[in-house]
């Protein structure tokens, strides 16, 4: 091409680089008069998770299967523009299964194929629900929110085995999107736990330390801390904590001056024995027993049965959180 040409070309791109320009300056300019003039405001997240939590809290942090006792599992994900992390789950049937899911960038779904399971997955906020797959077979997940320019492509698969293939693929090393915890040693170990009498330390290792920590100190803005604060609920009401335990928490409440707006769920799929051992064991640790004063008596498992009796929603744990003059 002769330079003339080459010139002509080269003022095209000039009045288009130009043009872009001007639209992003027209558009800022829009945005900031709309705000201005229409009194709106930009939104900041929801509020729900630490803006940090997806690094700091270890079922974010490294997602994935986590089997907490024999048939029972937890299962982190995350999800990102375009695909969900893990995407790849193998569980076996029956498995009593609890999903946490949080998105780290733009709204995503998370709508399980051929079951009843489509939740929304907001940035910063944490979801959670309970399945159980009750038959073998591929179950394929897909992002149900329209999310960008490759949303099609995000999608993943729950297999869903019998108990000996899964068994199998265990002692195999063959199981994706699994997390294997330090030093488990897969059903042997679990079988040596579930044998032992009710430890409320492992209890609480296993199910409650992915939000509050090993240390008791949750996380700021995320999941306060029970170091310190479980005596506070003891004092306040000997059973309010156990009904805490049973039917979760939700609603704003603030802890050691620090607020929170998060949900715990209730845990009622652990037995009596293992709420009255991890109620014992949040009480005692991290210098709690220092605080409780001498009145204290330990909780039993028939108390938490008694507990059970009644039927809460996590809203009306806060509620009765209130009553009880804690803020
Ligand atoms: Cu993620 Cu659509």
């Amino acid at each position: 091409m002769d330079e003339r040409q080459h010139q002509v070309i080269a003022r095209w791109e000039r009045r288009w680089l130009v043009a872009g320009v001007v639209m992003l300056v027209v558009f800022v300019v829009l945005i900031a008069y709309s705000l201005i003039t229409q009194g709106g405001h930009i939104v900041h997240g929801g509020g729900k998770l630490a803006p940090n939590a997806v690094q700091n809290v270890p079922l974010f942090a490294s997602p994935g299967v986590r089997e907490l006792s024999s048939g029972d599992f937890q299962v982190g994900v995350v999800a990102r523009a375009f695909a969900f992390d893990p995407s790849d789950i193998v569980l076996p049937v029956g498995a009593r299964t609890r999903f946490y899911l949080t998105s780290v960038d733009v709204l995503h779904g998370y709508l399980i194929q051929g079951t009843a399971v489509n939740i929304e997955l907001i940035p910063g906020q944490l979801a959670y629900f309970d399945y159980t797959f009750a038959h073998p077979g591929t179950f394929h997940v897909v992002c149900d929110e329209y999310c960008g320019i490759n949303h099609q492509d995000m999608v993943g698969t729950i297999t869903v085995v019998p108990v000996a293939a899964y068994r199998q693929r265990q002692a195999a090393g063959d199981l994706p999107g699994h997390v294997v915890p330090p030093g488990t040693a897969g059903s042997a170990a679990a079988a040596a736990r579930t044998a032992a009498p009710v430890d409320g330390q492992h209890v609480f290792d296993a199910n409650c330390a992915a939000c509050h920590q090993q240390s008791g100190q949750g996380h700021p803005g995320a999941f306060p801390p029970l170091a310190g604060h479980a005596p506070e609920l003891y004092l306040a009401d000997r059973s309010y904590p156990i009904d805490v335990l049973l039917y979760g928490l939700q609603g704003p409440i603030t802890v050691a001056g620090k607020g929170y707006d998060n949900a715990m769920p209730g845990w009622s799929q652990l037995s009596d024995a293992q709420l009255a051992a991890v109620a014992n064991y949040t009480m005692q640790a991290w210098g709690n027993d220092g605080a409780l004063g001498s009145d204290y008596r330990p909780y039993t498992a028939a108390e938490v049965a008694d507990a059970r009796a009644a039927s809460m929603s996590a809203a009306d744990v806060r509620a009765l959180r209130g009553t009880l003059g804690l803020p």
